[in-house]
Protein backbone atom coordinates (compact mmCIF):
# COMPACT_ATOMS: atom_id res chain seq x y z
CA UNK A 1 0.00 0.00 0.00
CA UNK A 2 1.51 3.58 -1.03
CA UNK A 3 1.69 6.04 1.80
CA UNK A 4 -0.47 9.17 1.94
CA UNK A 5 2.40 11.57 3.07
CA UNK A 6 5.76 12.49 1.78
CA UNK A 7 8.27 11.77 4.33
CA UNK A 8 11.92 13.82 4.11
CA UNK A 9 15.09 13.32 6.37
CA UNK A 10 15.78 16.32 8.54
CA UNK A 11 17.52 17.79 11.36
CA UNK A 12 14.89 20.38 13.29
CA UNK A 13 14.67 21.37 16.42
CA UNK A 14 11.67 20.83 18.59
CA UNK A 15 10.58 21.49 22.38
CA UNK A 16 8.19 19.31 23.75
CA UNK A 17 5.56 20.54 26.28
CA UNK A 18 4.07 17.82 28.65
CA UNK A 19 2.67 18.34 31.88
CA UNK A 20 4.91 16.94 34.02
CA UNK A 21 4.09 13.65 37.04
CA UNK A 22 1.47 15.57 39.27
CA UNK A 23 -0.17 17.61 36.37
CA UNK A 24 1.14 21.19 38.16
CA UNK A 25 2.76 22.72 35.91
CA UNK A 26 4.19 21.52 32.45
CA UNK A 27 8.13 20.79 31.17
CA UNK A 28 9.90 21.70 27.56
CA UNK A 29 12.13 19.40 26.94
CA UNK A 30 14.96 20.49 23.65
CA UNK A 31 15.06 17.76 21.46
CA UNK A 32 14.93 17.16 17.35
CA UNK A 33 12.74 15.72 14.58
CA UNK A 34 15.03 12.92 12.14
CA UNK A 35 12.23 13.10 9.50
CA UNK A 36 9.33 14.74 9.07
CA UNK A 37 5.62 14.50 6.83
CA UNK A 38 2.78 16.04 6.84
CA UNK A 39 0.68 14.27 9.58
CA UNK A 40 3.91 13.04 11.28
CA UNK A 41 7.57 13.10 12.36
CA UNK A 42 10.32 11.00 14.33
CA UNK A 43 11.32 12.39 17.12
CA UNK A 44 14.94 11.71 18.50
CA UNK A 45 13.94 10.91 22.50
CA UNK A 46 15.49 8.50 24.70
CA UNK A 47 13.19 8.64 27.74
CA UNK A 48 10.30 6.05 27.08
CA UNK A 49 7.20 7.44 26.23
CA UNK A 50 3.60 5.59 26.77
CA UNK A 51 1.64 5.33 23.41
CA UNK A 52 -1.48 7.52 22.64
CA UNK A 53 0.40 10.41 25.18
CA UNK A 54 -0.69 13.77 23.78
CA UNK A 55 1.55 16.43 24.34
CA UNK A 56 2.19 19.99 22.43
CA UNK A 57 4.94 20.24 19.75
CA UNK A 58 7.00 23.25 19.28
CA UNK A 59 9.60 24.51 16.66
CA UNK A 60 10.73 27.03 14.46
CA UNK A 61 10.43 26.56 10.73
CA UNK A 62 13.15 28.44 9.02
CA UNK A 63 11.96 31.38 7.02
CA UNK A 64 8.10 30.53 8.24
CA UNK A 65 8.68 31.30 12.08
CA UNK A 66 7.35 29.30 15.35
CA UNK A 67 4.38 26.38 14.96
CA UNK A 68 2.57 25.06 18.43
CA UNK A 69 0.67 22.02 17.23
CA UNK A 70 -0.21 18.73 19.36
CA UNK A 71 1.11 15.59 19.02
CA UNK A 72 0.45 11.67 20.06
CA UNK A 73 2.51 9.17 20.66
CA UNK A 74 1.99 6.68 17.81
CA UNK A 75 4.83 4.33 18.26
CA UNK A 76 8.20 4.03 20.54
CA UNK A 77 11.52 2.81 19.25
CA UNK A 78 14.83 2.93 21.13
CA UNK A 79 16.16 5.87 19.77
CA UNK A 80 12.81 7.74 19.97
CA UNK A 81 9.36 7.61 18.92
CA UNK A 82 7.22 8.42 16.21
CA UNK A 83 4.39 11.18 16.70
CA UNK A 84 1.26 11.71 14.85
CA UNK A 85 0.27 15.47 14.64
CA UNK A 86 -2.79 17.15 15.58
CA UNK A 87 -4.77 20.22 14.82
CA UNK A 88 -2.70 21.75 12.21
CA UNK A 89 -4.70 24.20 10.54
CA UNK A 90 -4.05 25.12 6.86
CA UNK A 91 -1.44 27.81 7.29
CA UNK A 92 0.47 25.55 9.45
CA UNK A 93 0.06 22.74 6.76
CA UNK A 94 0.95 24.58 3.82
CA UNK A 95 3.91 26.31 5.48
CA UNK A 96 5.21 22.69 6.64
CA UNK A 97 4.63 21.46 3.27
CA UNK A 98 7.07 23.82 1.80
CA UNK A 99 9.55 23.21 4.52
CA UNK A 100 9.37 18.98 3.26
CA UNK A 101 9.23 20.03 -0.36
CA UNK A 102 12.62 21.55 0.43
CA UNK A 103 14.03 18.56 2.18
CA UNK A 104 12.99 16.29 0.00
CA UNK A 105 15.69 13.71 -1.48
CA UNK A 106 16.15 14.55 -5.31
CA UNK A 107 15.33 11.33 -5.42
CA UNK A 108 14.18 9.11 -9.22
CA UNK A 109 11.40 7.15 -7.09
CA UNK A 110 7.80 8.05 -5.91
CA UNK A 111 8.06 9.16 -2.54
CA UNK A 112 4.59 7.13 -1.95
CA UNK A 113 4.82 3.56 -3.01
CA UNK A 114 8.74 3.71 -3.92
CA UNK A 115 8.47 2.94 -7.53
CA UNK A 116 11.44 3.50 -10.02
CA UNK A 117 10.71 7.12 -12.02
CA UNK A 118 13.39 7.46 -14.29
CA UNK A 119 11.57 9.21 -16.86
CA UNK A 120 9.93 11.65 -14.47
CA UNK A 121 6.79 10.97 -14.83
CA UNK A 122 3.98 13.46 -13.32
CA UNK A 123 1.79 10.62 -11.97
CA UNK A 124 2.97 7.82 -10.48
CA UNK A 125 2.24 4.81 -13.20
CA UNK A 126 1.71 2.40 -10.08
CA UNK A 127 -0.19 4.13 -6.94
CA UNK A 128 -1.35 6.57 -9.07
CA UNK A 129 -0.61 9.92 -6.85
CA UNK A 130 0.53 13.06 -9.00
CA UNK A 131 3.91 13.60 -8.64
CA UNK A 132 4.07 17.26 -9.98
CA UNK A 133 5.32 18.62 -6.41
CA UNK A 134 6.40 22.06 -7.76
CA UNK A 135 3.05 22.85 -9.10
CA UNK A 136 1.04 25.46 -6.77
CA UNK A 137 -2.06 23.90 -5.93
CA UNK A 138 -0.07 20.42 -5.53
CA UNK A 139 -0.58 19.76 -1.96
CA UNK A 140 -4.30 21.08 -2.00
CA UNK A 141 -5.14 18.86 -4.41
CA UNK A 142 -3.02 15.56 -2.59
CA UNK A 143 -4.92 16.61 0.63
CA UNK A 144 -8.24 16.41 -1.56
CA UNK A 145 -7.20 13.10 -2.93
CA UNK A 146 -6.48 11.36 -0.01
CA UNK A 147 -9.00 12.39 2.30
CA UNK A 148 -10.85 9.33 1.34
CA UNK A 149 -8.76 7.23 2.25
CA UNK A 150 -7.55 8.91 5.11
CA UNK A 151 -11.28 8.62 6.48
CA UNK A 152 -11.01 5.07 5.52
CA UNK A 153 -8.14 4.31 7.44
CA UNK A 154 -9.48 5.75 10.59
CA UNK A 155 -13.31 4.31 9.74
CA UNK A 156 -12.93 0.80 11.74
CA UNK A 157 -12.75 3.22 14.77
CA UNK A 158 -15.95 4.91 13.97
CA UNK A 159 -19.33 3.37 16.00
CA UNK A 160 -22.61 3.72 14.09
CA UNK A 161 -23.55 6.98 16.23
CA UNK A 162 -20.00 8.18 15.38
CA UNK A 163 -20.81 7.94 11.23
CA UNK A 164 -24.40 9.89 12.35
CA UNK A 165 -22.39 12.35 14.21
CA UNK A 166 -20.01 12.93 10.88
CA UNK A 167 -22.82 13.12 8.73
CA UNK A 168 -25.10 15.62 10.36
CA UNK A 169 -22.07 17.66 11.05
CA UNK A 170 -21.30 17.46 7.11
CA UNK A 171 -25.05 18.48 6.10
CA UNK A 172 -25.32 20.96 9.06
CA UNK A 173 -22.56 22.53 9.88
CA UNK A 174 -20.30 22.42 6.44
CA UNK A 175 -23.48 22.38 3.76
CA UNK A 176 -25.66 24.52 6.31
CA UNK A 177 -28.57 22.26 5.21
CA UNK A 178 -31.42 23.56 6.93
CA UNK A 179 -29.81 26.98 7.89
CA UNK A 180 -32.96 28.35 7.97
CA UNK A 181 -34.98 26.38 9.78
CA UNK A 182 -32.86 25.31 12.75
CA UNK A 183 -34.78 26.78 15.72
CA UNK A 184 -33.10 24.89 17.93
CA UNK A 185 -29.42 26.63 17.43
CA UNK A 186 -30.49 29.60 19.63
CA UNK A 187 -33.75 28.20 21.34
CA UNK A 188 -33.08 25.80 23.85
CA UNK A 189 -35.51 23.18 25.19
CA UNK A 190 -37.21 19.71 24.43
CA UNK A 191 -40.76 19.73 26.31
CA UNK A 192 -43.51 19.34 23.97
CA UNK A 193 -44.21 23.12 24.83
CA UNK A 194 -41.55 24.42 23.56
CA UNK A 195 -41.59 22.23 20.38
CA UNK A 196 -44.86 23.43 19.52
CA UNK A 197 -43.72 26.76 19.80
CA UNK A 198 -41.00 25.94 17.19
CA UNK A 199 -43.47 24.22 15.21
CA UNK A 200 -45.66 27.02 15.05
CA UNK A 201 -42.95 29.79 14.19
CA UNK A 202 -42.34 27.62 11.26
CA UNK A 203 -45.66 27.15 10.47
CA UNK A 204 -46.27 31.60 10.88
CA UNK A 205 -42.85 32.82 9.48
CA UNK A 206 -43.33 32.87 5.95
CA UNK A 207 -46.60 34.17 5.98
CA UNK A 208 -47.29 38.10 6.59
CA UNK A 209 -49.33 37.40 9.43
CA UNK A 210 -49.65 39.54 12.75
CA UNK A 211 -48.42 37.31 15.42
CA UNK A 212 -49.46 37.85 19.69
CA UNK A 213 -46.64 36.52 21.66
CA UNK A 214 -47.97 35.97 25.03
CA UNK A 215 -46.44 34.24 27.94
CA UNK A 216 -44.88 35.21 31.37
CA UNK A 217 -41.57 37.87 31.61
CA UNK A 218 -38.25 35.85 30.65
CA UNK A 219 -40.21 33.20 28.58
CA UNK A 220 -38.47 33.94 25.50
CA UNK A 221 -41.18 36.69 23.73
CA UNK A 222 -38.47 38.35 22.07
CA UNK A 223 -36.61 35.64 21.37
CA UNK A 224 -39.55 34.42 19.14
CA UNK A 225 -40.10 37.46 17.33
CA UNK A 226 -36.79 37.18 16.00
CA UNK A 227 -37.03 33.87 15.46
CA UNK A 228 -39.68 34.58 13.00
CA UNK A 229 -38.48 37.63 11.31
CA UNK A 230 -35.24 35.83 10.41
CA UNK A 231 -37.80 32.60 8.77
CA UNK A 232 -39.59 34.74 6.94
CA UNK A 233 -38.86 36.45 3.43
CA UNK A 234 -38.60 39.85 5.51
CA UNK A 235 -35.02 38.51 6.65
CA UNK A 236 -32.67 41.44 5.45
CA UNK A 237 -35.05 43.98 6.16
CA UNK A 238 -35.14 45.76 9.49
CA UNK A 239 -36.44 43.89 12.27
CA UNK A 240 -37.76 46.89 14.66
CA UNK A 241 -38.07 46.39 18.21
CA UNK A 242 -40.41 49.40 20.50
CA UNK A 243 -40.73 49.05 24.12
CA UNK A 244 -44.27 50.00 24.62
CA UNK A 245 -43.93 50.13 28.45
CA UNK A 246 -40.69 52.26 28.55
CA UNK A 247 -41.44 55.00 26.60
CA UNK A 248 -44.10 57.92 27.59
CA UNK A 249 -46.90 57.92 25.88
CA UNK A 250 -46.27 61.22 23.71
CA UNK A 251 -42.71 60.56 22.95
CA UNK A 252 -43.80 56.68 22.24
CA UNK A 253 -46.26 58.57 19.00
CA UNK A 254 -43.45 60.44 17.72
CA UNK A 255 -40.83 57.51 17.96
CA UNK A 256 -43.49 54.99 15.97
CA UNK A 257 -45.10 57.66 13.47
CA UNK A 258 -41.96 60.19 13.48
CA UNK A 259 -42.44 64.04 12.95
CA UNK A 260 -42.41 67.27 10.80
CA UNK A 261 -39.63 69.84 12.12
CA UNK A 262 -41.52 72.20 14.76
CA UNK A 263 -44.21 69.82 14.70
CA UNK A 264 -44.12 70.49 18.66
CA UNK A 265 -41.88 72.19 20.85
CA UNK A 266 -38.18 70.59 20.50
CA UNK A 267 -39.16 68.95 17.07
CA UNK A 268 -35.88 70.75 15.53
CA UNK A 269 -35.59 68.81 12.82
CA UNK A 270 -38.70 66.56 11.15
CA UNK A 271 -37.71 62.66 12.04
CA UNK A 272 -38.65 59.28 10.61
CA UNK A 273 -40.73 57.09 12.59
CA UNK A 274 -40.25 53.55 13.21
CA UNK A 275 -43.22 52.23 11.16
CA UNK A 276 -41.60 54.02 8.31
CA UNK A 277 -38.02 52.83 9.35
CA UNK A 278 -38.90 49.41 9.55
CA UNK A 279 -41.01 49.56 5.92
CA UNK A 280 -40.53 46.10 3.85
CA UNK A 281 -39.11 44.47 7.25
CA UNK A 282 -40.84 43.68 10.86
CA UNK A 283 -41.94 45.76 13.77
CA UNK A 284 -41.89 43.92 16.99
CA UNK A 285 -44.00 46.28 19.64
CA UNK A 286 -43.17 44.45 22.98
CA UNK A 287 -45.38 45.07 26.12
CA UNK A 288 -48.19 45.86 24.20
CA UNK A 289 -50.64 45.99 26.84
CA UNK A 290 -49.09 49.34 28.07
CA UNK A 291 -50.74 50.87 25.33
CA UNK A 292 -52.80 53.92 26.16
CA UNK A 293 -55.87 54.37 24.87
CA UNK A 294 -54.93 57.31 22.15
CA UNK A 295 -52.35 55.40 20.76
CA UNK A 296 -54.57 51.98 20.55
CA UNK A 297 -56.30 53.71 18.01
CA UNK A 298 -53.57 54.91 16.21
CA UNK A 299 -52.44 52.02 15.84
CA UNK A 300 -55.52 50.40 14.74
CA UNK A 301 -55.97 53.16 11.95
CA UNK A 302 -52.56 52.46 11.00
CA UNK A 303 -53.31 48.61 10.77
CA UNK A 304 -56.20 48.79 8.44
CA UNK A 305 -54.47 50.92 5.81
CA UNK A 306 -50.83 50.41 6.80
CA UNK A 307 -50.50 54.43 6.09
CA UNK A 308 -48.16 56.69 8.11
CA UNK A 309 -48.90 60.21 8.84
CA UNK A 310 -45.99 62.09 10.46
CA UNK A 311 -47.28 64.70 13.60
CA UNK A 312 -47.44 68.00 11.88
CA UNK A 313 -47.77 66.73 8.03
CA UNK A 314 -50.34 66.47 6.20
CA UNK A 315 -48.83 64.17 3.52
CA UNK A 316 -48.85 60.21 4.18
CA UNK A 317 -47.05 57.53 3.40
CA UNK A 318 -47.83 53.49 2.61
CA UNK A 319 -45.78 51.54 4.36
CA UNK A 320 -45.16 47.64 4.19
CA UNK A 321 -44.51 46.39 7.44
CA UNK A 322 -45.48 42.98 9.20
CA UNK A 323 -46.22 43.83 12.63
CA UNK A 324 -45.36 41.42 15.69
CA UNK A 325 -46.91 42.14 19.03
CA UNK A 326 -45.71 40.77 22.73
CA UNK A 327 -47.33 41.35 26.33
CA UNK A 328 -47.46 39.40 29.43
CA UNK A 329 -50.64 41.24 30.59
CA UNK A 330 -54.21 39.23 30.31
CA UNK A 331 -55.54 41.28 27.46
CA UNK A 332 -59.02 39.60 27.65
CA UNK A 333 -59.17 40.24 31.12
CA UNK A 334 -57.50 44.28 30.51
CA UNK A 335 -60.93 43.90 27.33
CA UNK A 336 -63.25 43.59 30.34
CA UNK A 337 -61.83 46.01 32.13
CA UNK A 338 -62.00 48.36 29.37
CA UNK A 339 -58.46 49.16 29.33
CA UNK A 340 -57.73 47.40 26.27
CA UNK A 341 -59.47 47.93 22.84
CA UNK A 342 -61.16 44.52 21.65
CA UNK A 343 -61.16 45.57 17.84
CA UNK A 344 -57.32 46.29 18.07
CA UNK A 345 -56.80 42.77 19.89
CA UNK A 346 -58.79 41.27 16.71
CA UNK A 347 -56.25 42.62 14.74
CA UNK A 348 -52.81 41.37 16.41
CA UNK A 349 -54.35 38.21 17.97
CA UNK A 350 -54.39 36.92 14.24
CA UNK A 351 -51.92 34.35 15.08
CA UNK A 352 -51.09 33.53 19.16
CA UNK A 353 -48.29 31.60 20.21
CA UNK A 354 -48.42 31.20 23.58
CA UNK A 355 -44.89 30.63 25.72
CA UNK A 356 -44.97 27.96 28.41
CA UNK A 357 -43.67 29.94 31.58
CA UNK A 358 -40.05 26.89 32.59
CA UNK A 359 -42.35 25.69 35.52
CA UNK A 360 -44.76 23.74 33.09
CA UNK A 361 -41.56 22.64 30.92
CA UNK A 362 -40.08 20.18 33.78
CA UNK A 363 -37.51 18.50 31.14
CA UNK A 364 -36.56 21.52 30.38
CA UNK A 365 -35.44 23.26 33.15
CA UNK A 366 -32.16 20.92 33.61
CA UNK A 367 -31.43 21.36 29.59
CA UNK A 368 -31.56 24.95 29.76
CA UNK A 369 -29.49 25.16 32.96
CA UNK A 370 -26.81 22.99 31.58
CA UNK A 371 -26.64 24.99 28.19
CA UNK A 372 -26.24 28.41 29.86
CA UNK A 373 -23.61 26.30 32.29
CA UNK A 374 -21.90 25.61 29.41
CA UNK A 375 -21.91 28.98 27.30
CA UNK A 376 -20.70 31.22 30.32
CA UNK A 377 -17.91 28.28 30.96
CA UNK A 378 -16.53 28.31 27.49
CA UNK A 379 -16.82 32.45 27.24
CA UNK A 380 -14.62 32.67 31.04
CA UNK A 381 -12.41 29.48 30.01
CA UNK A 382 -13.45 27.73 33.15
CA UNK A 383 -14.59 24.19 33.17
CA UNK A 384 -17.53 24.31 35.68
CA UNK A 385 -20.18 21.30 36.27
CA UNK A 386 -23.34 20.99 38.50
CA UNK A 387 -23.80 19.11 41.69
CA UNK A 388 -26.07 16.32 42.08
CA UNK A 389 -27.90 18.33 44.49
CA UNK A 390 -27.53 21.72 42.09
CA UNK A 391 -29.47 19.30 39.45
CA UNK A 392 -31.92 18.92 42.00
CA UNK A 393 -33.03 22.02 43.45
CA UNK A 394 -32.81 23.26 39.25
CA UNK A 395 -35.84 20.69 38.97
CA UNK A 396 -37.77 21.64 42.15
CA UNK A 397 -37.35 25.19 41.53
CA UNK A 398 -40.09 27.34 39.91
CA UNK A 399 -38.27 29.72 38.17
CA UNK A 400 -40.56 32.15 38.31
CA UNK A 401 -38.36 34.49 36.33
CA UNK A 402 -38.47 31.98 33.89
CA UNK A 403 -35.14 31.54 31.30
CA UNK A 404 -33.64 35.21 32.02
CA UNK A 405 -33.98 34.26 35.49
CA UNK A 406 -31.98 30.48 34.72
CA UNK A 407 -29.44 32.91 32.48
CA UNK A 408 -28.77 35.03 35.60
CA UNK A 409 -28.50 32.86 38.60
CA UNK A 410 -26.30 30.39 36.55
CA UNK A 411 -24.05 33.11 35.09
CA UNK A 412 -23.50 34.01 38.19
CA UNK A 413 -22.46 31.20 39.94
CA UNK A 414 -20.16 30.41 37.08
CA UNK A 415 -18.55 34.01 37.70
CA UNK A 416 -18.96 33.44 42.15
CA UNK A 417 -18.54 29.84 42.56
CA UNK A 418 -14.84 28.81 44.07
CA UNK A 419 -14.89 24.82 42.91
CA UNK A 420 -15.46 23.38 39.62
CA UNK A 421 -18.09 21.50 41.28
CA UNK A 422 -21.53 24.41 41.10
CA UNK A 423 -23.79 23.73 44.30
CA UNK A 424 -27.55 24.59 45.09
CA UNK A 425 -25.96 27.34 47.60
CA UNK A 426 -23.90 29.09 44.06
CA UNK A 427 -27.32 29.12 42.44
CA UNK A 428 -28.84 30.34 45.53
CA UNK A 429 -31.37 27.50 45.77
CA UNK A 430 -31.66 26.63 48.98
CA UNK A 431 -35.49 26.08 48.84
CA UNK A 432 -37.42 26.50 52.16
CA UNK A 433 -39.59 23.96 53.13
CA UNK A 434 -43.05 25.02 53.18
CA UNK A 435 -45.21 23.87 56.30
CA UNK A 436 -48.48 22.03 55.27
CA UNK A 437 -50.60 24.26 57.82
CA UNK A 438 -48.74 27.54 56.16
CA UNK A 439 -49.75 26.72 53.01
CA UNK A 440 -51.35 28.66 50.36
CA UNK A 441 -52.49 29.16 47.06
CA UNK A 442 -49.94 29.50 44.78
CA UNK A 443 -51.16 32.27 43.20
CA UNK A 444 -51.42 34.35 46.37
CA UNK A 445 -47.66 33.38 47.37
CA UNK A 446 -46.33 34.24 44.21
CA UNK A 447 -48.14 37.78 44.51
CA UNK A 448 -46.51 38.26 47.92
CA UNK A 449 -43.15 36.99 47.16
CA UNK A 450 -43.02 39.05 43.73
CA UNK A 451 -44.33 42.17 45.18
CA UNK A 452 -41.86 41.49 48.32
CA UNK A 453 -39.21 41.24 46.14
CA UNK A 454 -39.94 44.34 44.01
CA UNK A 455 -40.16 46.68 47.05
CA UNK A 456 -36.73 45.37 48.20
CA UNK A 457 -35.07 45.86 45.17
CA UNK A 458 -36.61 49.08 44.62
CA UNK A 459 -35.10 50.49 47.92
CA UNK A 460 -32.49 48.72 47.38
CA UNK A 461 -31.65 49.95 44.19
CA UNK A 462 -32.85 53.67 45.08
CA UNK A 463 -35.78 53.06 42.49
CA UNK A 464 -33.33 52.76 39.90
CA UNK A 465 -34.74 50.79 37.18
CA UNK A 466 -32.10 49.31 34.91
CA UNK A 467 -30.32 48.30 38.56
CA UNK A 468 -34.14 47.02 39.52
CA UNK A 469 -34.12 44.96 36.36
CA UNK A 470 -30.41 43.84 36.94
CA UNK A 471 -31.26 42.52 40.38
CA UNK A 472 -34.71 40.54 39.66
CA UNK A 473 -33.18 39.48 36.27
CA UNK A 474 -36.75 40.44 34.42
CA UNK A 475 -36.20 43.05 31.65
CA UNK A 476 -36.71 47.06 32.25
CA UNK A 477 -40.11 46.71 30.75
CA UNK A 478 -41.26 44.14 33.48
CA UNK A 479 -40.23 45.67 36.24
CA UNK A 480 -42.50 48.78 34.88
CA UNK A 481 -45.79 46.80 34.77
CA UNK A 482 -44.64 44.81 37.93
CA UNK A 483 -44.74 48.63 39.69
CA UNK A 484 -48.01 48.88 37.94
CA UNK A 485 -49.59 45.87 39.13
CA UNK A 486 -48.22 46.68 42.41
CA UNK A 487 -48.92 49.88 42.71
CA UNK A 488 -45.45 51.01 43.48
N1 LIG B 1 -35.73 28.47 24.93
C1 LIG B 1 -34.70 29.32 25.09
N2 LIG B 1 -33.45 28.91 24.82
C2 LIG B 1 -32.39 29.73 24.99
N3 LIG B 1 -32.49 30.98 25.43
C3 LIG B 1 -33.71 31.46 25.72
C4 LIG B 1 -34.88 30.66 25.56
N4 LIG B 1 -35.95 31.39 25.92
C5 LIG B 1 -35.47 32.59 26.29
N5 LIG B 1 -34.13 32.65 26.18
C6 LIG B 1 -33.26 33.77 26.55
O1 LIG B 1 -33.78 34.28 27.77
C7 LIG B 1 -33.73 35.69 27.80
C8 LIG B 1 -35.14 36.24 27.97
O2 LIG B 1 -35.87 35.99 26.77
P1 LIG B 1 -36.77 37.14 26.09
O3 LIG B 1 -36.15 38.49 26.28
O4 LIG B 1 -37.08 36.72 24.71
O5 LIG B 1 -38.04 37.00 27.05
P2 LIG B 1 -39.33 37.88 27.13
O6 LIG B 1 -40.45 36.94 27.22
O7 LIG B 1 -39.34 38.89 26.03
O8 LIG B 1 -39.12 38.59 28.54
P3 LIG B 1 -39.75 39.98 29.08
O9 LIG B 1 -41.22 39.79 29.16
O10 LIG B 1 -39.13 40.07 30.42
O11 LIG B 1 -39.33 41.03 28.14
C9 LIG B 1 -33.07 36.14 26.52
O12 LIG B 1 -31.68 36.28 26.77
C10 LIG B 1 -33.30 34.96 25.58
O13 LIG B 1 -32.29 34.86 24.60
MG1 LIG C 1 -39.28 41.04 26.15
Amino acid sequence: MSRLDIRCKVDLPVYIIANNNGGKGVTETKTKFTSLSLSGGFINFKQSHNENKIFGLRYDLPKHGEFEILGEVARSESDGFAARFYNLNRDAKLKLWDYIKENMADDISCPYCGKENTQKLRKCDKCGWSLNFYSQDYIVEHEKESFIKRLDLKSSLFSIEDLYKILNYVDVQILKIGKNLDINEEFVGSSQGILNVFSMIRRVAPTDVPVLITGESGTGKELTAMAIHERSQRRRKPFITINCAAIPDNLLEAELFGYEKGAFTGAYASKVGKFEYADGGTIFLDEIGELSPNLQSKLLRFLEDKIVEKIGSNGSKKVDVRLIAATNKDLKSAIAKGSFRKDLFYRLDVFNINLPPVRERDEDKVILARYFLNKYSKEMNLNKTFTSEAVNAIKTYEWPGNVREIINRVRRAVVMSKDAAIGPVDLDLNIPVMQMDTMTSLREVRYSIEKQKLIEALRHCNNNISKVARVLGISRPSVYSLRKKYSL
